[in-house]
């Protein structure tokens, strides 16, 4: 059984970070700071050019013990083995989980049903080197015979989100005459705006989908496809359209030769895909070279999740931390805020990643759970943000739990912009720590020469309660390695915080029935097909709808 034998609430680890939670409440992190001049050295863990400091959180060395103790109860450490040993850990798919086995550059055999799967990737992973250096060096070239310099990736979710954020991530390494472009949404206007500026002679479109039979990324292939036929004819087909997927009869039928395919397996879910064959425009862009330095970043996580004692485990420590203030504090949010603008769609990659794999309400056992599961995740890039929702960050009524990513250095060292990047982040997580008494307000206000009334009016205003928590992880630059070790930090938390709440973070049922909904709806939509078996909302909306459109 891969399931707790006992509702993790109510083990005595749960009940335990409860008691000692109420205690914690009461006490304040600067005090904690002053009394121990080491705790940042205690609560920090260092790997490689990458430093995660924890110290700014709400911890000592008892609640930290606490939290390790819940990890042990919930059987954290034989579970990352049953992931590594490939295992049929996702229980309703019937699958192994080997994102890692992806980046698994050492190739030691993983089974699975009594098969090694490193021969096939492998296999997968010198075809995606030799396609994408052919595709860079102009050696495979569209129909006319030019190179193919603007390369569309149409997907959605995991075949969108991971390859969109890494892409921008590296763009630093793209060479200058090549062009990404990402078509996801349904909405017509996400393939129009980017067919409006695209040659079809220098175009290479990668449809990319796991199942393919996502409704989005299909309309989006058929609209990419009629449009490079109409200017080229049908047998251009075959030098500009190639397809990632597990799904080689759906390939075919769709239209594009299983020669042009890139496969990958069950074993790899959606939104831990970007390692795989979904990261083809990934390696076309950056070149495989710095692909694969992005996979051997992984595996360098990978290798320290699966070694590590809990307690300098970045990825355990992360999950616990965010399982502390999740169901020990009630704290329903988790904000990331890179400070760097090449990981502007980070936030929207783990909000997928976190989300859609923890957000559940059943458990491994089959049974309703009765505590909070995944919290909501939002960010952005600093310092942006500073100005959008951090007020609320700094003075609303509950604390929002931050995770602060930072690059030492930066690929565009202009000037001062760097520096004064990096001190508005330490700035950021230090005023959260610390933040101001009324008191201290009252006095800065006199201190600026403010009448007494004025001061009686605004010291409260001008007050911040401080204790929030905060996360800082440093890297020293942003470089394919980097990105790798922290995207695979950020998916083993996620995995970590699953076995805790003793779900299966890897299904996605909860998509399923907006889209079976959808499938209803259109054909309403379109014709004059009965939605008398609607609620009243739906069925005014749907006919208002119709009538706008006529
Ligand atoms: O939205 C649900 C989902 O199944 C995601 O998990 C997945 O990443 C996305 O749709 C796309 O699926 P596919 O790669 O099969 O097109």
């Amino acid at each position: 059984m891969f399931g707790l034998n006992k509702e993790i609430n109510k083990t005595r680890a749960w009940k335990h970070l409860e008691k000692y939670a109420s205690k914690i409440r009461k006490v304040e992190m600067r005090d904690m700071f002053e009394k121990d001049p080491k705790r940042a050295e205690k609560y920090s863990i260092n790997l490689e050019n990458m430093l995660v400091d924890f110290s700014k959180n709400r911890i000592d060395e008892k609640a930290f013990i606490y939290l390790q103790a819940l990890a042990k109860q919930a059987k954290v450490q034989k579970k990352i083995e049953q992931m590594f040993s490939g295992e049929k850990i996702n229980i309703t798919e019937n699958r192994a989980v080997l994102h890692i086995a992806l980046r698994n550059l050492d190739n030691t055999p993983i089974y699975v049903d009594g098969k090694d799967v490193m021969p096939e990737i492998n296999r997968v992973l010198a075809k995606i080197k030799d396609f994408s250096e052919d595709v860079r060096l102009g050696k495979f070239k569209g129909y006319t015979g030019k190179k193919l310099t603007n390369i569309v990736n149409i997907g959605i979710g995991g075949s969108d989100l991971g390859p969109k954020m890494a892409v921008e991530a590296l763009q630093r390494y793209m060479p200058k005459d090549m062009k990404c472009y990402f078509i996801s949404n349904i909405d017509g206007t996400a393939c129009a705006e980017v067919l409006n500026k695209l040659d079809p002679e220098t175009t290479l479109f990668i449809v990319c989908s796991k199942t393919f039979t996502t409704i989005e990324t299909l309309t989006n292939a058929k609209t990419c496809r009629k449009w490079l036929v109409d200017a080229l004819g049908e047998h251009a087909t075959s030098k500009h359209f190639v397809a990632v997927s597990t799904n080689p009869k759906e390939v075919a039928s769709f239209g594009i030769d299983v020669e042009n395919m890139f496969e990958f397996w069950d074993f790899v879910g959606g939104r831990y895909s970007m390692w795989s064959a979904i990261g083809l425009i990934i390696a076309i862009a950056v070149g495989y070279d710095n692909f694969e330095k992005m996979l051997a970043g992984a595996n360098e996580m990978d290798k320290h999740f699966h070694s590590a004692p809990l307690d300098k485990n970045i990825p355990v420590v992360l999950a616990l931390l965010s399982i502390w203030y999740n169901n020990f504090f009630g704290i329903r949010n988790h904000v990331v805020v890179p400070y760097d603008q090449y990981l502007t769609y980070l936030p929207a990659y783990l909000q997928q990643q976190i989300m859609e794999s923890n957000g559940k309400n059943v458990d491994l056992n089959n049974e309703f759970i009765k505590y909070q599961t995944s919290p909501v995740i939002f960010g952005g890039a600093g310092t942006d943000v500073q100005h959008s929702f951090f007020q609320m960050i700094h003075q609303g009524t509950s604390f929002v739990p931050c995770d602060f990513i930072i690059p030492a250095i930066s690929h565009n060292e202009i000037g001062e912009h760097h520096e004064i990047l990096l001190a508005n982040i330490l700035a950021q997580s230090e005023a959260l720590m610390k933040g101001k008494t009324v008191k201290e307000a009252a006095e800065e206000l006199k201190a600026a020469g403010k009448s007494s009334e004025e001061i009686k009016k605004l010291k409260k205003y001008k007050s911040f309660k401080g204790n929030r928590p905060s996360n800082t992880i440093i890297f020293k630059k942003i470089d394919p390695h980097a990105l790798g070790m922290l995207v695979a930090m950020y998916e083993h938390k996620t995995f970590v915080e699953g076995i805790i709440w003793n779900i299966n973070s890897f299904d996605q049922m909860g998509v399923e029935l907006g889209k079976q909904m959808a499938l209803r709806i259109l054909p309403e939509l379109q014709g004059n097909k009965d939605i008398a078996n609607h609620d009243s909302s739906t069925k005014a909306l749907i006919e208002i709808i119709k009538r706008l459109r006529k």
